[in-house]
């Protein structure tokens, strides 16, 4: 069904609780101020918009996001090397990581999930300031698998019972990047991994739940892959009642998925979702080539007004470089 609310866009939702398409929109030329306000409302409404068939290479893609906001640098340690010119994108492609390091890093990466669900995640929560929002645009994808799937954390938030929302209200959680993985130190290549993301190491401490800065919506902001422990609680506690929100953010009603194709651009607001790209593609095929920018983000605030507070790292801006 279309929302009529919009005059330079057309609005397509996709889904029940998240995502809408956005047509009418040529992301290859600058955009005026009305449409980009259009944008923005769409975002904040639907949490993920969808464009498609874009014709746009980097210079646009980082052009197209600084309608936004001041876009952050690429997140380390991943090195850029084809894309020296162009800082703020990140590559996201298995064959890209086999030239870098000799191996398909996500794969990897995934062999060490502590769940099956250990994938989903909101960018960069082990920052202080998490992104804002992301852009990620397919360049290539392959004819089937790989595709991207959205929670809404607000919705997974209202569906808890009163007394659930209420016991998680003034909570807070540490976020790492290794939370959701079981690396060994006795293994050459988690080592080496660890090593070079230890050394730039990030660690927060957020809300459980964040009030969005734009909606005052509150959103569960708790994720499998970044959410170590609740803080004032055992560690057994702890994982009972993150298992239980885990299951809360990944229900199915909850998430919208987008199935890739070359000029594909999917932009989700990072304050009130959570992500993950499904694990069917093969990554020997090479051909999911996906670019992301994200947007630089606040510190995030809990309903009883707890700001996050950095454990270690700085925070996740352009000046980081
Ligand atoms: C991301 O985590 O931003 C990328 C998701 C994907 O590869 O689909």
């Amino acid at each position: 069904m279309s929302q009529n609310i919009y005059q330079r866009i057309s609005v397509t939702r996709v889904a029940g609780h998240i995502g809408a398409d956005i047509d009418g929109v040529d992301l290859s030329v600058p955009l005026d101020p009305d449409t980009v306000a259009e944008i923005r409302d769409a975002l904040l409404a639907h949490k993920v918009v969808f464009f498609h068939g874009q014709k746009i290479g980097h210079a646009e893609h980082v052009a197209f996001g600084r309608n936004f906001g001041e876009l952050t640098l690429r997140p380390r340690p991943q090195s850029g090397g084809d894309l020296d010119e162009f800082p703020e994108i990140c590559a996201i492609s298995p064959t890209i990581d086999i030239a870098r390091y000799g191996r398909d890093i996500e794969a990897h990466y995934r062999s060490r999930w502590v769940s099956a669900i250990g994938g989903w995640h909101t960018d960069m929560t082990h920052a202080v300031n998490p992104p804002m929002a992301s852009i990620l645009r397919a360049e290539t994808a392959p004819a089937f698998g790989g595709d991207t799937q959205w929670t809404n954390l607000v919705a997974a938030y209202e569906g808890l019972s009163a007394p659930l929302r209420r016991f998680v209200d003034d909570l807070r959680a540490e976020h790492t990047f290794w939370a959701g993985y079981q690396m060994s130190e006795h293994d050459e290549l988690d080592r080496s991994i660890m090593e070079m993301v230890n050394a730039k190491a990030m660690v927060a401490v957020h809300p459980v739940v964040r009030v969005h800065p734009e909606s005052d919506e509150k959103a569960l902001f708790v994720s499998p892959s970044r959410t170590s422990h609740i803080l004032g609680m055992s560690r057994v506690e702890s994982r009972r009642l993150l298992d239980l929100l885990y299951e809360q953010i990944t229900r199915p009603e909850y998430t919208v998925r987008l199935r890739w194709e070359p000029g594909a651009v999917a932009f989700w607001d990072n304050r009130s979702t959570a992500h993950i790209a499904a694990a069917d593609v093969n990554a020997a095929d090479g051909s999911r080539i996906l670019h992301r920018v994200t947007i630089v983000g606040d510190i995030p605030v809990g309903p009883d007004g707890f700001s996050s507070y950095a454990v270690a790292g700085r925070p996740f801006g352009s000046a980081d470089r």
